[in-house]
């Protein structure tokens, strides 16, 4: 028994996620927390959405609301869409919400209290007709190098230049197009992440193996070029935890807000005091203070490798700093991209799958099996409906589906719904014994060590060894000269299905239900020995048929979706 801390990167507030956000974090993180549940470890698994920021702003704008009733609505919508997916959060916070608003403040009084924070003057674009400053990128005009229209005020992309807001020729704000804009004085908070480097160095070179992918991030990050840059943690927005020392307003920052990326992370705390707010916990400090017992807990973040640097230099650089003994993160399992059909997924375009039209057309299991077992571990993964047909179709209908569909059928036209007594084991069922332990040693190992596809994989090799078995004893003939010996197959069988109702929840958690309840064997705890698992039913117990467990995707449908989720071109 170990206590697991579990977060998964916060979903942008901003409208409903593709498929690739959530096998890029939520889907995976959900895997573990249920896992690990599974073996009967303590778990505090929490989300939240990430709800400030330009992007929420414009988005609030577009809809027309005030952001506050904007970000509740979408909260909303995503939090059941969440529980759509079976994402087993113990809480879904908002770090919009009081608890998020006051820890960010106290770590910004904390970090100026030990000088990690520098004021800074500097000239940005303010739009008149907006009345606001304008981030980089909401600023266009023509670049004065290639004379490209549409160059950002960072950037222009077509001929690459860096450039400043000031450069740019005939410069306009995107959100109003207006053009009158003058570049104002306005002061800014910087946290000298600098001066944490070799804080930061030695604490990352302390882990345990951490993924190639999320080490060679942060190390990238920390010494690359120039180094660590001091960081901006204001902004002149309206929507955002406003800027205070702790309850102190903060002199000449008046109608300033914290950057997005500085307050989301320390929602991750926050969501564990909502948690309690909200009666469904007692004591979060257990959960993320090393001097009230967080010490012994074990901390996993789960993201997309784009928070990379933001959880293994930003968010540390605020712990660590803050001189206060926080639960710093033991480690962080990262993803690549999943593509779409040769492509980026496109909010925009409407190109791809989000996770609203998902369950619209099939049930949430098939889209987390298929998702987990091709998550973007080593290399960005592909989706396209033939290998999402071809996956489905192959492991759930034809293996997992077919398997637990013949036996439970067989058994109620030749024994009734009761498990059969008698008979005894032989060759091949001790063969089966002996393969099924070897196979669930090694998922148990690839669920330890996060191997999400490998994991899947030795999933999918237990569920074919049942099946190749039931095609071997073939009870169907057996019955004929030796029905003893036939129910002691279908017996195994019926084992099979109660031991794959249990190892096969953290992927597809509905299914396990439905299967949990046709035998019911609610509370079937993890399999220990393969043996013992496979004669936990002795006979004399009562079950239904699970009745289509699992449609196949057709052709037709496949096409059809195809071209739906094409997106405008
Ligand atoms: N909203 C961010 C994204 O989707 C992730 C925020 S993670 C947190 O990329 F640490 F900041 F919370
Ligand atoms: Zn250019």
């Amino acid at each position: 028994m170990a206590r697991h801390l579990i977060t998964s990167a916060l979903p942008y507030i901003n409208g409903i996620k593709h498929l690739g956000t959530l096998v890029g974090s939520q889907l995976p993180a959900d895997l573990y927390a249920r896992y690990l549940r599974g073996r009967g470890h303590e778990v505090l698994f929490l989300c939240a959405t990430d709800e400030h920021g330009t992007p929420a702003e414009i988005a609030a704008a577009k809809a027309g609301q005030p952001d506050a009733d904007y970000c509740a609505e979408m909260h909303a919508v995503q939090e059941e869409l969440a529980r759509g997916f079976g994402l087993s959060f113990d809480h879904f916070g908002r770090s919009s919400g009081p608890q998020n608003r006051r820890l960010t403040q106290h770590f910004a009084a904390r970090l100026a209290e030990a000088g990690l924070i520098r004021e800074v003057s500097e000239r940005q674009m303010y739009s008149h007709a907006d009345g606001r400053f304008l981030p980089d990128r909401y600023i266009e005009g023509t670049c004065p190098n290639c004379g490209f229209p549409e160059a950002r005020g960072d950037q222009c992309d077509n001929c690459t230049k860096q450039l400043d807001p000031v450069d740019l020729i005939d410069p306009h704000s995107t959100i109003s197009g207006s053009t009158d804009l003058e570049m104002r004085e306005t002061k800014h908070l910087y946290l000298r992440q600098s001066a944490m480097k070799d804080a930061l160095n030695d604490w990352i070179d302390r882990q345990e193996s951490w993924p190639v992918l999320t080490t060679s991030i942060a190390k990238k990050w920390l010494n690359d070029g120039e180094g660590l840059q001091d960081r901006g943690i204001t902004r002149d927005l309206n929507w955002g935890v406003p800027v205070q020392k702790g309850d102190e307003p903060w002199p000449g920052m008046e109608g300033k807000v914290f950057y997005v990326w500085f307050d989301a992370p320390i929602e991750y705390i926050a969501a564990a005091q909502e948690w309690v707010d909200a009666g469904k916990g007692d004591d979060w400090e257990r959960w993320w203070r090393t001097d009230k017992g967080a010490e012994d807990v074990r901390y996993t973040q789960f993201m997309g490798k784009d928070n990379v640097p933001f959880h293994t230099l930003g968010f540390p650089v605020t712990l660590l700093g803050s001189g206060e003994p926080w639960k710093l993160v033991d480690y962080i399992k990262s993803f690549n991209y999943l593509t779409y059909d040769g492509g980026q997924f496109s909010t925009s375009r409407g190109r791809g799958v989000f996770m609203d039209a998902a369950l619209e057309i099939l049930p949430a299991d098939t889209w987390r099996w298929w998702l987990l077992s091709h998550a973007p571990e080593s290399s960005d993964s592909e989706f396209t409906w033939e290998n999402f047909q071809a996956g489905v179709n192959k492991d759930l209908a034809d293996v997992l589906g077919n398997f637990v569909s013949r036996i439970t059928k067989f058994c109620r036209s030749k024994f009734g719904e009761t498990v059969p007594e008698g008979g005894a084991w032989g060759p091949a069922e001790e063969a089966l014994a002996e393969e099924i332990e070897g196979r669930l040693r090694a998922y148990e190992a690839q669920m330890e060590a996060m191997e999400v596809r490998k994991a899947s994989a030795e999933l999918r090799a237990l569920w074919v060894a049942g099946n190749e078995y039931l095609q071997g004893a073939a009870p169907w003939a057996t019955f004929k000269e030796d029905p003893e010996r036939a129910a002691m197959q279908v017996r195994l069988g019926l084992n099979l299905v109660r031991l794959y109702a249990v190892i096969s929840a953290p992927f597809i958690p509905f299914t396990a239900a439905v299967l949990t309840e046709a035998l019911g064997t609610d509370g079937a705890a993890w399999p220990g020995a393969a043996r013992e698992a496979l004669t936990a039913l002795t006979g004399g117990e009562a079950f239904t048929v699970p009745e289509n467990l699992f449609a196949k995707i057709t052709d037709e449908e496949r096409e059809g979706w195809a071209a739906r989720f094409a997106g405008k071109g």
